[in-house]
């Protein structure tokens, strides 16, 4: 077969696979409106608000979707990983993650940190029974989509969150000022991050 006629067959194909994707996913609302390549590739949208308006936070719910993070509810984690720095939510990495964390406190960013075995093991069994996997909210959904298997030990290693931080709104200098000091400290801009929300809506650049 020539060439010309292989790139038309395979054009024809291509062409035919695009109705027929498309045709099985346009009732999902959250995909609405997009191509299936994009639908593929869903963890690198830029269009997290436009669906919102149909999914709640409950769990269970129609679409077994939520809009938000779970705020931390338990104290022992609250007080003992929220001393340092922002306690976050178990549901921005995977358990896989966390206890890697927790097995390596003796040296944690050059930190040493000294916990009671009983401590230890409510903060372990929290972070394990609530990792990303388990969450239904959609920005955890897509945090176990872009990290494909991956365990990372940091949040700011996760790919669907640095692409999220790689927005020229965002100012080049933005993670340096002595205001934030590091990526890590999702509260100095993300005014609502204790509840659970990371809308850029409440995104405020400290100076
Ligand atoms: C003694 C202070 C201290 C305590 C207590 C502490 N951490 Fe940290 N943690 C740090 C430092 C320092 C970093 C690195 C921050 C940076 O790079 O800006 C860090 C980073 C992290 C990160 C990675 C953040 C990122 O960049 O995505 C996670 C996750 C984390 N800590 C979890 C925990 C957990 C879980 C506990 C409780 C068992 C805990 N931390 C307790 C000091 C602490
Ligand atoms: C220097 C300020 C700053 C810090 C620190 C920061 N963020 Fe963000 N974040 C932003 C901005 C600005 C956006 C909006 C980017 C855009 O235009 O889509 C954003 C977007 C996001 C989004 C996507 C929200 C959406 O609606 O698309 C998530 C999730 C997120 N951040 C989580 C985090 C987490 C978790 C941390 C801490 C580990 C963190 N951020 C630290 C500024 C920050």
């Amino acid at each position: 077969m020539s060439t010309k006629r292989s790139i038309i067959l395979l054009v024809a194909l291509l062409l035919m696979a695009n109705g027929v994707f498309y045709g099985a996913l346009a009732d999902h609302g959250e995909h609405r409106g997009k191509r299936w390549y994009q639908k593929i590739f869903d963890w690198d949208d830029d269009d997290d608000d436009d669906d919102d308006h149909h999914i709640d936070n409950r769990r269970g719910s129609k679409h077994s979707s939520k809009r938000y993070l779970n705020p931390v509810s338990n104290p022992t984690y609250n007080e003992e990983c929220g001393a340092c720095h922002f306690a976050y939510q178990p549901e921005l990495l995977p358990s896989g993650s966390w206890k890697k964390i927790v097995a390596g406190l003796s040296d944690h960013f050059g930190e040493e940190i000294d916990l009671d075995l009983e401590s230890k093991k409510i903060i372990a069994e929290y972070l394990k029974a609530n990792g990303a996997e388990y969450s239904a909210a959609k920005r955890a959904v897509k945090i176990m989509r872009s990290l494909r298997g991956q365990t990372p030990m940091r949040i700011t290693d996760v790919p669907y969150i640095r692409h999220k931080h790689q927005d020229d709104d965002i100012p080049a200098d933005a993670f340096q000022r002595e205001s934030v000091g590091s990526m890590s400290n999702c509260i100095a801009c993300h005014t609502t991050a204790e509840n659970g929300i990371y809308d850029d809506d409440h995104v405020v650049i400290p100076r």
